[in-house]
This record gives C-alpha cells, structure tokens and sequence, in this order.
C-alpha cells in the first residue's frame, strides 16, 4: 500500500491536486484503497485538457450547415407504410430487435429520491416510470411474438436501487435473462480553478458521463457481444423520461433498412424559435444535433418556403441503430461538453461545503454527437402528443403533471 500511496501522491503533486488526499487519514483501510484506485484511474492530463476547453464556445461558423431531409409519418401512403413495416415486424420476428433505455442520468431537476424510473406517474393509478416503459415491451412482444432484450444503462450512484426496483417487480414477467443493466463511465468533477473535487465521504467526486457514454459503456460492459451473441442487428435507444416513447417501431426499422442507413432518428415538430430544445441538421455534409443552447437566434427563426422553421426537427432522444454502427462508434471518442452544477464536496480546509449556487463543472457526452460519424441516416417526424411525454422538471413544463396528461389522453385515444 506504502508504494501506491508514493505513487499516487507523486501524481498528485505533478498535477497540483494534493487535496485528493485530505479525508484520506480519517478513511477506513478498505476506502483508503478505493480512493488510489480512484486517483490511480483519473487521466489527469485529459482532465486537464477538458478544463482548458471549458472557456471554449463552439462555433459553426466556417461550418456549412443545412436542413437534414426527413419523412413525416404523417405523409407515408398507407401501402408504403405497411410494405416498410413488414420488413420491420420480420426483424422483430427473428429476434434482431433489442431496447436499451439510458437511466444514468441524475434527475437533479425532478429532484426524486431514487433513479428517475422509479418515480410515480399518476395514469388513472400511480405507476412508476419503469412500469409504464416495461407496458409498452411487453405490449411489442404479445403483438410480435417475439422475445425483446431490454438493457438498462445505469450510472455507478443508482445501479444498484435500479437493479433492485426490478427484482422486487420481477423483470415485469420478461425473464432475468432477458433483461441486462450495465453501469456508464463516470469523470471528476472540477472546481473553476481546475481542482477535482472531494465528495462528502472523502472521495473522488465523480458524475456519470452524460448519455453519450453509452456507446463506450456497451463495449465496456460486454453488451454489445452480448446482443452479437443473441443475433440482434437492431437497437433502439431512448431515455429512461419519456413515458410515451415507441421503443418498437417496425415503421421505423423498415424505413431505415429501406433507406440503406445504418441509424434514425425521430423527430417532432419545434414548437417556436425559442424552444428549448436540440435539432437535427446536416452540418459539414454529416448528420448531427445543435443544442439550443448553441443555435444562433438568426438560424432559430430561419424559415422555409412554406412558412415553417428551417431548422425545425426536435431530435427527442429517441433513435435506432444498427449494430455495426454502434460498434463504429464505440471505439471512436466523443466530446466532452461542460455543465456548470452545484456540487457538495469537502474545501481544502476539511469543511464540507452545500454550494447555493453552481459552483463546479460536470463532463458530459451528448449521445447525438455520435450522428456526425455517419455518413447519413433517417429521420421520421412523428406527433408529439403521440411519442414525446417527457419527465425533466419537478413542475411546470415537462414535468410529471404535463406528462400524465399527454399519457393518459394517448392511452384514451390510441386505436
Ligand atoms: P437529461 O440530460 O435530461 O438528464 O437526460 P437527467 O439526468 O435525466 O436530468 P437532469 O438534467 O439532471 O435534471 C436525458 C436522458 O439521458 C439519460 C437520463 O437518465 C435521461 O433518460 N442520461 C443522462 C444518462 O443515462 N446518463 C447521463 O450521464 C446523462
């Protein structure tokens, strides 16, 4: 232990993050041990690097960016539709479909004791997140006849409430083996001057990824063999808060095999220019998202020749892959982009600190990124009052009251 401890400190010294170390004295021999594999794992200069591009803003100009076309599923003639869902059902058929639903996320605007899935919608009967998405498999499966794997993406805090959640409600009747979760990456979070922060228990702050983690995370944790393994070629993701999103759509498939692409997306219709929300655009000649926080004003209220928004296709976390695309991707890395949080963790002087304001720095991967490895790929704009109910904030706009209602009146209204 003497020599990883020489080790350890001898990196912190180089790196000018001596304070790693101070609740290390008062830590018990096994957590001791935790916090050098922690630091010992820690690649300092990239944390470095990711702090020096904090101040950075992404800029597009240079950039050529346009409109990426996509098909409303509104305008697809009913023989289209139904030539293009075969070929979708037949996948699900064979058993080359599978779901990952992304819940590492912290939630820390609906502020809910416990993963995100976990929390109670009230649908004509209180139901938790994960209840309502299990309803939906379950539904695919009996429709399809067909067994579809579902993956969880966990984050390292909530793994385990997760993993316990679906014992307790017996995998929802899909089996163990037919149910996976795996935990994402997680970085140090770092403090305005570039320190990395200690947490409450004396530890190496850390924070899941961000949704883009999920690529590395399937490789990582074997998921991706594991569905080689199982034959499946299709993978839809989606967050673990949208409770109405279709996670087996064969329309979807089909018109992606159809397309000779590789990946879709869904999209709904922006509502106005100031939306906050990402949109699909083609930039550089290669499918990708702008965040709203990055869109210029000028290109928000760009519109087209029949009066609607240029740059209106609402990408909502909601997109298919192949799986040879996501094995691309998967070796390939993903920018970081920073989020600016509060964070409780233990000062220099030993003193735990509640921050009432943001105060440190979090590294995210956007999972939408990933698009830009592309050459092409498919986007459906599908109703929003039909797929997009999502849970984000504790009240008001997409929060658990907005989403009952959009669930409950698509549950009364569905054929
Ligand atoms: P959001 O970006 O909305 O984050 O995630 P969040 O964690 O749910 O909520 P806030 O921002 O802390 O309030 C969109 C989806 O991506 C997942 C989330 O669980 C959610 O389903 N996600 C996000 C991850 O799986 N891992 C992450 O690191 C971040």
């Amino acid at each position: 232990m003497d020599e990883k401890l020489d080790k350890v400190r001898n990196i912190l010294k180089k790196y000018n993050q001596e304070h790693l170390l101070i609740w290390y004295n008062k830590l018990i021999e096994q957590k001791r041990e935790e916090l050098c594999d922690q630091i010992l794992n820690i690649n300092f200069e990239y944390m470095q690097q990711l702090f020096n591009q904090i101040k950075q803003k992404k800029e597009f100009k240079g950039c050529e960016i346009k409109p990426l076309p996509y098909i409303d599923k509104q305008k697809i003639s009913k023989e289209e539709r139904e030539k293009l869902e075969k070929i979708g059902i037949e996948k699900i058929k064979q058993g080359k479909y599978a779901v990952v639903t992304m819940a590492g996320g912290q939630g820390t605007r609906l502020g809910h004791n416990g993963p995100k899935g976990t929390f109670e919608l009230n649908v004509g009967e209180k139901t938790p997140i994960f209840t309502l998405l299990a309803k939906t498999i379950r539904e695919a499966e009996e429709k399809y006849d067909a067994t579809i794997p579902w993956y969880i993406m966990t984050s390292r805090e909530n793994n385990r409430s997760t993993v316990g959640f679906f014992i307790r409600h017996n995998y929802f009747g899909k089996g163990e083996e037919n149910v996976k979760f795996f935990i994402q990456n997680e970085l140090p979070m770092v403090d305005t001057n570039g320190k990395i922060l200690v947490d409450e228990e004396g530890m190496v702050k850390q924070a899941a990824d961000g949704h883009g983690g999920i690529f590395e995370a399937m490789r990582k944790n074997g998921i991706i063999d594991d569905m080689k393994s199982r034959g499946i070629e299709w993978i839809f993701i989606a967050g673990v808060d949208n409770v109405l999103a279709k996670m087996v759509d064969p329309l979807l498939v089909g018109l992606t095999i159809s397309n000779n692409h590789l990946a879709a997306g869904k999209s709904v219709v922006k509502r106005n220019p100031k939306e906050k929300v990402g949109i699909f655009c083609r930039k550089d000649n290669r499918p990708s998202v702008i965040e709203y926080t990055e869109i210029t004003p000028d290109m928000a209220e760009k519109k087209n020749e029949n009066g609607e928004l240029l740059f209106g296709e609402s990408h909502i976390l909601c997109n298919l892959f192949n799986i040879k695309a996501i094995e691309q991707i998967a070796v390939k890395n993903l920018p970081y982009h920073s989020a600016f949080k509060k964070a409780k963790y233990i000062d220099e002087h030993g003193v735990i600190v509640v921050p009432e304001e943001p105060n440190a720095y979090k590294f995210e991967a956007f999972l939408f990124d990933a698009f830009e490895m592309l050459e092409d790929m498919t986007i459906m704009r599908v109703k929003r009052e039909e797929e997009f109910a999502p849970v984000k904030n504790a009240e008001g706009e997409d929060s658990p009251e907005t989403a009952e209602k959009l669930y409950i009146e698509y549950m009364k209204n569905r054929k």
